[in-house]
């Protein structure tokens, strides 16, 4: 539609569209729309997938709700790498972390940061990285990693490293203005790209397109699988194919102890040729909420927690283990070549989608009022990025430890809250420290008996702080110490 077209003429087109689709409803306010509130509707309109896209993700996903065709008497747990090597593979591991730091210093290695997401559990209405989760210095979620790529850097004495951060149309503007604020936390501004993935409008159940308000569509980011077109559609791979950027290290925006770079996990992906590896680690019971690493027809592939039934989740090893054990944390390598591959036919490529039913507030376009529903009233649709792995020629995982790499902020209160995210920090840090030769205190139940917090620009991980520290901090109970 150019300038031009008139507001007769754009509803007509709209009308044209949305009509043969059963979804002309979305205009029925249009005839009382500012100019302006017109303009909003129209925009909304533009960035839903075609309407015969519209109608097949309806038929297909919404008014039907078929489980995932998941053959579940047929999934085995997934093969990993152990996070310290045995014997036998001592030398691919030193070769593995060699061939990291390689790529690292050649500029072949990208941080990307998914960001998109609406962080309700949070009760946080900003964007989350902006979030401030640090236990002593009360850091940003978005400046430990900015700090952590900057520490890689220095660490490694290479130029820029690039990082690509996924926002969404709600979060991009305060995104990107927190960053100009904070002056990139010391990075430099064109080493830093921010993309913005797609929308999905949430329907009825009857496969409605609902309305926010009158001339706003309700619209939700479409799942971090988005990232694979999202990365295409705004041009980053192309940016990345001419930046020299090979691989991309994957990681969400809500965990504070992720190695953004990891050369072990870097080399072990090259070397093995894997276009998808992930990181997993022991789940704390059978039914944490996180994914799940199996095996299918000789495929990896990723079920949600939701996903698994309960018969499989507690079953039991020989020797009374958990057999299904491998919980995936959302920490990827992804090959640039693999989601060019995947994405060149934007039209064929396809993850599938998944349906939660949510509590969308909306207009009751025949009441014209607004619903502030009790109950779940929408679906919404996403796709997940590790539902690309069964596509991945050589797909490979590595162990991480959880008490090293994972410990989200999800929640406001409870179990992947503030509180939890902060003291494992702290405790991360004391270990650092402790594996350093510092002596830090411990209370009875053996927490440590201080706050802690290390600066990635001082160290990324314990080797780097062993090297490092010169002079041994005195650590005295109840203290806040920050090591920079
Ligand atoms: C996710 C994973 C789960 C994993 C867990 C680890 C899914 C479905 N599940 O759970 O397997 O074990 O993390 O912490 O993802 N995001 C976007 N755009 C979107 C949606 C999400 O960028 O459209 C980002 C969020 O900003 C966040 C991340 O993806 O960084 C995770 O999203 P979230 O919905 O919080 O996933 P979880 O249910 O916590």
């Amino acid at each position: 539609m150019n300038q031009a077209t008139t507001p007769n003429q754009m509803f007509e087109y709209w009308q044209q569209k949305l009509v043969p689709i059963g979804q002309e409803h979305v205009l029925t306010f249009w005839p009382a729309l500012t100019e302006a509130q017109r303009i909003d509707l129209i925009s909304d309109l533009q960035q839903l997938p075609s309407p015969a896209a519209i109608h097949e993700l309806v038929q297909q996903n919404v008014i039907k709700c078929e489980p995932p065709r998941i053959e579940m008497d047929k999934l085995q747990p997934a093969p990993y790498y152990p996070a310290s090597p045995g014997i036998d593979q001592a030398g691919l591991y030193a070769d593995a972390v060699k061939l990291g730091v390689r790529l690292i210093q050649e500029g072949k290695v990208a941080a990307l940061c998914v960001a998109g997401g609406q962080g309700t559990r949070l009760g946080f209405s900003g964007p989350k990285g902006v979030f401030p989760i640090s236990p002593v210095e009360n850091k940003p979620l978005f400046q430990l990693f900015a700090e952590y790529i900057r520490g890689t850097e220095l660490r490694y004495g290479t130029g820029p490293i690039h990082w690509f951060i996924m926002t969404s149309p709600a979060n991009d503007m305060e995104t990107r203005q927190f960053f100009a604020k904070e002056k990139f936390f010391g990075l430099r501004s064109s080493q830093v790209r921010f993309f913005t993935q797609g929308v999905m409008p949430a329907f009825s159940p009857d496969g409605k397109i609902l309305l926010a308000d009158r001339n706003h569509l309700a619209l939700s980011p479409d799942g971090h699988g988005g990232t694979l077109l999202a990365l295409r559609r705004t041009g980053s791979l192309e940016e990345m194919a001419e930046a020299g950027i090979e691989q991309i290290s994957y990681f969400q925006v809500d965990n504070p102890l992720v190695h953004c770079i990891d050369p072990l996990f870097i080399g072990l992906h090259a070397m093995k040729k894997s276009q998808m590896s992930s990181k997993m680690l022991e789940k704390v019971d059978d039914f944490e909420r996180v994914g799940n690493f199996t095996m299918i027809d000789g495929k990896v592939m990723v079920v949600e927690y939701s996903d698994l039934p309960k018969e499989l989740a507690v079953t039991r090893n020989p020797d009374g283990s958990r057999k299904f054990n491998a919980g995936s944390i959302a920490i990827h390598m992804i090959s640039r070549q693999f989601v060019e591959d995947l994405t060149a036919d934007e039209a064929r490529f396809k993850l599938p989608w998944h349906r939660a039913h949510k509590k969308v507030p909306c207009i009751n376009v025949n009441s014209r009022e607004l619903v502030e529903p009790s109950e779940p009233n929408a679906i919404k649709l996403e796709t997940f990025i590790f539902d690309a792995i069964p596509m991945a020629q050589n797909p490979l995982i590595l162990q991480t430890l959880r008490e090293e790499e994972f410990s989200p902020v999800k929640n406001a209160t409870g179990a992947d809250s503030v509180d939890t995210s902060r003291r494992d920090q702290s405790s991360r840090a004391a270990r650092w420290l402790e594996q350093a030769g510092v002596k830090v205190p411990r209370k009875p139940g053996g927490e440590p008996d201080a706050t802690i917090e290390i600066s990635p620009l001082f160290a990324v991980d314990a080797e780097q702080l062993r090297e490092k520290l010169r002079t041994m901090p005195e650590i005295k109970p109840g203290m806040q110490v920050y090591i920079k």
